[in-house]
């Protein structure tokens, strides 16, 4: 029990954000999250003065049926705090000014307060709207100091108001949600609640992971459109670079990286939780339950809205990752949090980070542990960190895609497709080897990796093969997809792939042939391999197998020499 008291101390003390002179409580009541978010939680702005940094960067979608937005307030300082606020909509035409129902200057009280902001579309046009909520309080007179707040939100306004009528009104129904967000009273109620809810309310949950590149959108569009001329990516050959006049032909023969040519051949379906009864989930994590008092957290690596991973011992004799979320989270973050890493439990592959146990002890703050031996850490962060990824080598590099390249054959020949392969998704230690690991807490802690096309769900667009973004169709052939762009980060220390290209124009460039470029540095025969996962057609993608014979034939190509 004291080690939970540790864990929330800890929480408290590595909560990101600044502190204000002031009492005051600024927060979306359980209603309003509820209804804009799909989940049940309140979200602090400003806690008892401490400004939540993480909650005001984060832009929240509006979507076109919801018609106002609201905020809730009060004082703590035991007298009314003096406050203006402004509100601006981006585009006045599709938007024009948003009324509120409070007056624009006044004093916040010691009561609590909600007050609303009507945001009708004039339903000329359709388009994202950006409203912005500025709010300044006077929070000490006498020292003249104000605190400035500010509040996004993208409105989607459709054309006229009989097309806003798309109400999601299954989704939005309270009774439903109700069952799944009662305190669960055992973890039966809690997995058969996922299973019901899970199909409806993911979606809307994902919204809350929706971090849009809008000022991408803008900032590319000021380009005039053209930017497939940066540097970042370049119309490819999508023929089997082996029949391209690619310098190492010898090497790119066909008999090592032959093309599927079964593509009509039936793929293996994968078999994931959410598929599952959810009994399958209950048997895991019952297999897998710790007792929480075995484990002991030390230092926080990571940190998100909600999700944090925490470096700690098992026993008192294993070192651990330990994803958690945060004391704020809804039981819908818990629940994927649950549910997300349990994908690759029971792969046992070298190659492979499975979890190690998992304790729900208390139900608002899982742990999912992973073995962490040796300085294991994330391979993304890894490669951000400039001393770090300054020792990256070729040789290293395609020991690495050799490795994760053996992991994925090993899960694929298990009729498991992992669906998020990505540098943020795999683990790497002291000796630079490296293990896939599922996508658990990634669209937390990566925000800027995800992105949402329209609707309210939150892909790695970037990362995706063409049939994926257009028909949600993930196989075999998407994860080869997503690891040639893997490799393509380790070969650019992790940069953002396509950054210039708008997520909403990524379909149309990559039906257009156009690929990530050649990173500087990167050998021709390393980019022949990731180009090749990039071809169009899923059947012509080489399988992990093919690409396992790959790396290694390069690998001794190149070390041949040194
Ligand atoms: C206003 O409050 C902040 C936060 O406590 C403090 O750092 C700053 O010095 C204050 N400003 C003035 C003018 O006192
Ligand atoms: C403003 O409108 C909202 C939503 O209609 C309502 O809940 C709230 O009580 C109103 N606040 C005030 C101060 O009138
Ligand atoms: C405002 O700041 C002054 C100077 O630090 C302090 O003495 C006073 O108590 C503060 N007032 C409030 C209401 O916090």
């Amino acid at each position: 029990m004291w080690l939970l008291s540790l864990l929330t101390l800890a929480a408290l003390h590595l909560r990101s954000g600044s502190e204000v002179a002031g009492h005051l409580n600024v927060f979306l009541n359980p209603v309003e999250v509820m209804r804009l978010l799909g989940v049940s939680a309140e979200v602090y702005y400003v806690r008892e003065g401490h400004i939540n940094n993480y909650a005001l960067n984060f832009i929240v979608p509006v979507p076109a049926n919801v018609k106002d937005i609201s905020f809730t307030w009060q004082s703590l300082a035991g007298r009314g705090l003096p406050y203006s606020i402004n509100v601006v909509s981006s585009d006045q035409e599709v938007l024009p000014r948003p009324a509120i129902n409070v007056s624009h200057s006044g004093e916040i009280p010691t009561s609590i307060q909600t007050w609303a902001i009507a945001l009708k579309c004039s339903g000329l046009k359709a388009a994202e709207v950006d409203v912005t909520v500025s709010l300044e309080v006077v929070l000490n007179r006498s020292l003249n100091n104000v605190t400035h707040l500010v509040f996004r939100r993208k409105k989607i306004c459709l054309v006229s108001d009989s097309a806003e009528g798309w109400t999601e009104e299954d989704v939005d129904d309270p009774q439903l949600l109700e069952t799944v967000m009662l305190p669960p009273t055992g973890l039966i109620t809690l997995v058969v609640g996922v299973s019901v809810a899970m199909g409806s309310v993911c979606l809307l949950l994902m919204i809350a992971y929706c971090v849009k590149g809008a000022a991408n959108k803008r900032q590319h569009h000021q380009h005039g459109g053209q930017p497939m001329r940066t540097s970042s990516f370049q119309r490819l050959n999508t023929h089997p670079p082996c029949q391209s006049s690619m310098g190492s032909a010898a090497y790119m023969t066909p008999s090592i990286i032959a093309p599927i040519h079964g593509s009509s051949l039936p793929r293996k379906v994968p078999v994931s939780v959410e598929q599952q009864h959810p009994e399958e989930l209950h048997r895991r994590i019952s297999e897998l339950t710790v007792e929480r008092c075995r484990v002991r957290l030390s230092s926080l690596l990571q940190e998100g809205t909600f999700g944090r991973v925490y470096r700690g011992t098992y026993n008192d004799n294993q070192d651990v990752l330990v994803k958690t979320v945060a004391q704020h989270a809804s039981q819908m973050q818990v629940l994927l949090l649950l549910q997300e890493g349990m994908l690759l439990y029971g792969a046992s592959h070298p190659g492979i980070l499975s979890v190690l146990g998992v304790s729900i002890e208390d139900h608002t703050t899982p742990f999912v542990l992973y073995p962490a031996l040796n300085n294991t850490r994330n391979l993304k962060l890894f490669l951000l960190d400039p001393a770090c990824a300054r020792t990256v080598t070729t040789i290293q590099i395609v020991m690495m895609a050799s490795q994760l390249s053996m992991a994925l054959d090993h899960l694929h020949s298990h009729g498991v497709v992992h669906k998020d392969i990505a540098t943020r998704n795999c683990v790497i230690d002291d000796q630079l080897r490296v293990k896939l690991s599922d996508s658990s807490l990634s669209r937390d802690l990566f925000p800027s990796d995800y992105n949402c096309l329209g609707d309210s769900e939150n892909r790695p667009v970037k990362w995706m093969s063409l049939e994926a973004l257009q028909h949600k169709q993930f196989s075999e052939a998407s994860d080869s997809w997503a690891f040639g762009v893997l490799m393509w980060e380790l070969c650019t220390s992790a940069k953002q792939p396509y950054a210039e290209v708008d997520p909403f124009e990524m379909e149309h460039y990559l039906k257009d042939g156009y690929r990530l470029a050649q990173p500087f540095n990167c050998p021709d025969e390393l980019f022949t391999i990731m180009a090749y996962c990039w071809a169009l057609l899923p059947g012509e993608r080489p399988t992990f197998a093919q690409l396992q014979s790959c790396l290694s034939e390069f690998y001794s190509q190149i070390t041949r020499y040194v």
